[in-house]
């Protein structure tokens, strides 16, 4: 199993290499430096996060690893090639995409992302779960951010690739991704090593409201202090930093709420508090953050904020998380 995992390592390691090679001086990678030119992705940015190229060829990647002395079950078993399915050979899985590698804490390469260049599905591309990568394990860009994350105290999440590249490119060096997953408990845990708050900043649409919701939730119950920032004017944060710049989005942080006050005010918006139904209905929906509050001292103090804002006595909110939480499975 080690020698695997090393194994695995080196043809990482060369593989990142190979795409790099081919997206920085290679006749084949120009579209690749094109796109990422129209995107507003800087050399230097590009360079640091190691991106690369896969060429429209359905050997580029297993030809020469082949010739390396890399046998095609190697390939295969790190997510890299597929086998023909007649059973005859191998082809590449990255084709004519721009390729993302993912890497551990420590800047090793364990995986990729490639994004088509145009408006074909799939979008993204990913490495499948392999003796190296276990998805819910990582998180994209944490390599990069922890130091940062560590002095500033608190963590960017977003949702992607390109997210967090704009971001560390525009000097907002805390930003990490979950790659349009779910958070997972894990990479929650992993985040917490760095630092105790977490800004969630995902795409402003439906998706990525509901992946909000549960992440803030997850990130609650792990006793982080979490706000949120929801766009509005943008799709998602790196449209925000093309379009409206760093200070802007330095601004919008300082004013995120908190992720109690974010779940209030979206429940706000759809119930009426002037009626009992809608106290009801806005405490229901926020029961369950409330009760993933690990500290007594905190939930309480969350309790007293919200009777305040919906008009009712802290005893009844108690009360109704009481019969809530046995209600629960
Ligand atoms: P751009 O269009 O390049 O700006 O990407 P985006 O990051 O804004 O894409 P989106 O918001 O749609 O998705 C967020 C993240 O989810 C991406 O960065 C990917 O990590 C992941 N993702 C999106 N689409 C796909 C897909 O088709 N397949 C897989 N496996 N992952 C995807
Ligand atoms: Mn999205
Ligand atoms: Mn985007
Ligand atoms: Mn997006
Ligand atoms: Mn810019």
């Amino acid at each position: 199993a080690r020698r695997t995992i090393e194994k695995g390592r080196a043809l990482h390691k060369r593989t990142a290499e190979l795409f790099f090679q081919c997206l920085r001086e290679d006749s084949r990678g120009l579209q690749g430096r094109d796109y990422l030119h129209r995107r507003g992705v800087s050399d230097s940015v590009a360079v640091a996060f190691g991106l690369g190229f896969a060429p429209q060829q359905w050997d580029f990647l297993t030809e020469r690893l082949l010739r390396e002395g890399y046998s095609t079950e190697e390939l295969e078993q790190f997510g890299l090639a597929l086998r023909r399915a007649g059973g005859e050979g191998h082809y590449d899985r990255f084709r004519n995409r721009l390729i993302f590698p993912i890497f551990d804490g420590q800047g090793r390469p364990i995986a990729f992302g490639g994004r088509v260049l145009g408006d074909e599905m799939p979008k993204y591309l990913n490495s499948p779960e392999t003796p190296l990568y276990k998805k819910g394990q990582h998180l994209y860009g944490l390599h990069k951010a922890g130091p940062f994350i560590r002095e500033k105290g608190m963590a960017i999440l977003v949702e992607g690739y390109m997210d967090v590249i704009t971001c560390h490119q525009h000097g907002v060096t805390q930003a990490v991704a979950t790659l349009g997953t779910a958070l997972t408990i894990e990479q929650g845990r992993l985040l917490l090593r760095y630092g105790s708050s977490v800004l969630i900043c995902y795409d402003g649409d439906r998706a990525g409201t509901a992946a909000t919701i549960k992440a803030g939730r997850i990130l609650t119950e792990l006793g982080a202090k979490v706000k949120v920032l929801h766009l509005q004017e943008a799709k998602d944060p790196d449209e925000f930093l093309q379009s409206q710049g760093a200070s802007k989005l330095w601004q919008a942080i300082d004013k995120a709420p908190t992720y109690i006050e974010y779940r209030y005010k979206q429940a706000h918006a759809q119930q009426n508090l002037n009626s009992v139904e809608g106290k009801v209905a806005t405490i229901r929906e926020l029961a369950p953050d409330l009760l993933s509050i690990p500290s007594a001292v905190e939930q309480e103090a969350n309790v007293q904020w919200l009777a305040k804002q919906v008009g009712i006595s802290d005893s009844s909110i108690i009360e109704e998380l009481r019969s809530l939480s046995h209600s629960r499975p």
